[in-house]
């Protein structure tokens, strides 16, 4: 029988990814074996020659047939790391990417350059894994420069499913006195104004963000197939032109706007930014709007001050 060591079966599997035209078949390779092994990365060089036994072949094996059908790697191991934090992440819920990092960064920036006097009311729109709010609630007091202010932060999506993970995940990284500023909310986009939520929060919010969803019917068509097969369509899909969702909720947030301190921030696909900002100006009316990029110099972040 043969036997597998570390470097034998990586060798083994990246040969064979790589044959089945499996997307960065180096990194699934590694990936995959790490969780199995429960070593880092880089630990899996630093120990080449352990032999790995029955049943972590038995893993292995089944992580990399998941992986052959094209399974994104996150829902292999139903973990996605985001910021500081590990999310539990299934495929009910978009996989966070690293370009959504950059708003949370946004984020202190404008409570560090903006120190508020009273509370700070936040709200995120669209909040899938939770990875937005939950990294800003994780971050916020630690965060050098920010002022130590009350806050609060309000998460909605509109689908129940979504939400139990979202919540699950903000009770499993959050501290209890950090969950209970932490709430989350089932509805389209904000709650209406006729329910006591906007008797609460009428003109309130400070910061409004969200990643919503912002493809369009005829990109969608040509997203790689880990994308279409396996994320949530709904979180990806926003209609025939990709805007649809922006226009709802600059339309429907307006009452929720604070006159004193407000900035709302989209996450936005870069071929959209001019077009979003246009969007922006008519129906919002800003102050200014700044656009921030990604690491690959493209715009990412638009950031509306009310
Ligand atoms: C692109 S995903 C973003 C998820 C997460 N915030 C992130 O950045 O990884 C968009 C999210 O918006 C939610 N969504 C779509 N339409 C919505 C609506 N009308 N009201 C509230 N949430 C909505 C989807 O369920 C999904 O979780």
């Amino acid at each position: 029988m043969q036997i597998w060591n570390v470097k034998s079966i990586l060798d083994w599997a990246i040969n064979y990814f790589k044959n089945k035209e499996i997307p960065h078949p180096r990194l699934s390779a590694e990936l995959l074996l790490s969780s199995v092994l429960k070593l880092t990365r880089i630990n899996l060089y630093l120990n080449y020659n352990r032999v790995l036994n029955k049943q972590e072949l038995a893993l292995y094996k089944k992580y990399i047939l998941k992986r052959l059908q094209h399974v994104p790697i996150q829902y292999i191991l139903k973990e996605a790391y985001f910021r500081k934090i590990k999310l539990y992440v299934d495929t009910g819920v978009l996989i966070p990417r690293p370009e959504t990092e950059l708003i949370i960064d946004k984020v202190f920036q404008l409570l560090k350059d903006n120190p508020a006097m009273g509370k700070i009311n936040i709200l995120e729109i669209g909040t899938g894994s939770g990875a937005i709010s939950i990294s800003i609630a994780y971050e916020i007091s630690g965060e050098l420069g920010i002022p130590d202010i009350p806050w609060q932060v309000i998460a909605t999506d509109n689908n129940a499913g979504v939400l139990e993970i979202a919540e699950k995940n903000a009770r499993d990284i959050l501290d209890s006195s950090k969950f209970e500023k932490l709430e989350f909310i089932e509805c389209d986009l904000v709650p209406e104004t006729d329910s006591d939520f906007f008797k609460c929060f009428e003109k309130k919010f400070n910061i409004i963000v969200s990643n919503p969803p912002y493809i369009s019917e005829e990109d969608y068509k040509n997203l790689p197939r880990e994308i279409k097969e396996y994320e949530p369509k709904s979180a990806l899909l926003a209609g025939e032109t990709g805007f649809e969702i922006y226009e709802k909720i600059l339309l429907k947030i307006k009452p929720y706007l604070s006159p004193e301190f407000c900035y709302i921030l989209f996450e936005t696909d870069p071929g959209k930014s001019t077009s979003l900002r246009k969007m922006s100006e008519d129906i919002i009316g800003p102050k200014t709007i700044g656009i921030e990029k990604d690491h690959n110099q493209r715009d990412r972040i638009m950031i509306i001050e009310v």
